[in-house]
């Protein structure tokens, strides 16, 4: 009789657990809990036993109801909340998610820009979409000047400003220097702008839309050392300990003296290598604040001397070691082999 008890409850719970439908459900209950059920069957003969075994035996059966009644409730709960997912196993080791990266030209500018803020320099950004007059009156390019030509600019097709003339895609970060002495009015100005610039190129060592950084320091007698000195001090801080730059006579209409701007081949040292050839790199123009740039930004030459330099935030970048590509347009590609490297 324990055994035909024990068995029917086994079978009961077996049951109860592979029911895939609450409707199952119901009719398995009907079947051990019903009036008719083999539970009640059990209990009406339990009369006919030997009066010893009575109490056992009734103690027996109610646990079984017991334990089929609660089986029942909790495979409809299971049932109806489908929370019979698959079995899970907090032990195992997780999957770590991927995390992307700012792209390497935003790292070179924030490494840039800290560099910079670290002597006192204050990061600003003016607009991508310019005046004419910031890009070039007011660098001493007057209208017509055949200097414009040398930034080929993208002029953009809307009405003329009666002061400003017309909206270009700004094709140097210059653009800035007039912004920034209008904004802080009374020297000292300490300035790096970087920003997006624009000119009508394409090529391997070009692209239409790249970055520049430009730095102004406007204040009582500065002079081409501290411009010699900004310079070097960027060399080594980005290029490492044993970098320096070198200045060779130029000419741009908004500084003078104008100088180009190199820096030491970081594979040689300066001793000329196959990256370099002559153990330097151009990365970009400098000088001294034209007055007549002084002038237009509303600050009197007199009283006022400045350097300002400015340069391509891709070439820069591309002179470090490791960087080496040969196509500038790699960096705004989507080739995740070379960006993921960085
Ligand atoms: N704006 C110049 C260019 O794009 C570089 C420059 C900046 C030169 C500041 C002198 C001073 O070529």
């Amino acid at each position: 009789m324990e055994e035909q008890i024990q068995n029917l409850k086994n079978q009961a719970l077996a049951q109860i657990i592979s029911s895939e439908t609450p409707e199952d459900l119901e009719s398995l209950r009907v079947t051990y809990l019903g009036r008719n059920g083999h539970i009640n069957k059990i209990v009406e003969k339990i009369p006919t036993l030997e009066l010893q075994q009575r109490a056992a035996i009734g103690r027996m059966v109610n646990d079984v109801r017991v334990a089929v009644e609660e089986a029942l409730r909790s495979q409809y709960i299971d049932l109806t909340t489908q929370q019979k997912t698959e079995w899970f196993d907090p032990t195992v080791p997780g999957i770590i998610p991927k995390i992307g990266h700012l792209h390497l030209i935003t790292q070179a500018i924030e490494e840039i820009s800290e560099i910079f803020q670290r002597i006192g320099f204050v990061r600003v950004r003016y607009p991508e979409v310019e005046w004419d007059w910031f890009a070039f009156e007011a660098l001493n390019m007057p209208k017509n000047h055949p200097a414009r030509d040398e930034w080929e600019t993208f002029f953009v097709d809307t009405p003329s400003h009666l002061r400003y003339g017309q909206m270009v895609l700004t094709p140097h970060t210059s653009s800035g220097q007039p912004r920034e002495m209008q904004r802080v009015k009374v020297p000292p100005i300490r300035m790096i702008n970087i920003a997006k610039t624009y000119r009508r190129q394409f090529d391997q060592t070009h692209a239409p839309m790249f970055h520049q950084f430009e730095g102004l320091v406007i204040d009582k007698g500065i002079n081409i050392t501290h411009l010699k000195g900004t310079i070097d001090h960027f060399a080594r801080q980005f290029y490492g300990p044993g970098a320096v730059s070198r200045i060779r006579p130029f000419h741009f209409r908004f500084t003078e003296p104008s100088f180009e701007v190199d820096f030491s081949c970081v594979h040689c040292m300066g001793k000329g290598c196959k990256f370099c050839k002559s153990g330097w790199h151009e990365v970009g123009g400098a000088g001294m604040v034209h007055p007549n740039v002084l002038r237009a930004g509303g600050i009197d030459p007199k009283k006022y001397t400045g350097f300002a330099f400015g340069w391509g935030v891709e070439r820069t970048l591309l002179l470090k070691p490791g960087v080496n590509i040969n196509d500038i347009r790699t960096l705004y590609g989507t080739d995740l082999r070379y960006l993921k490297q960085f």
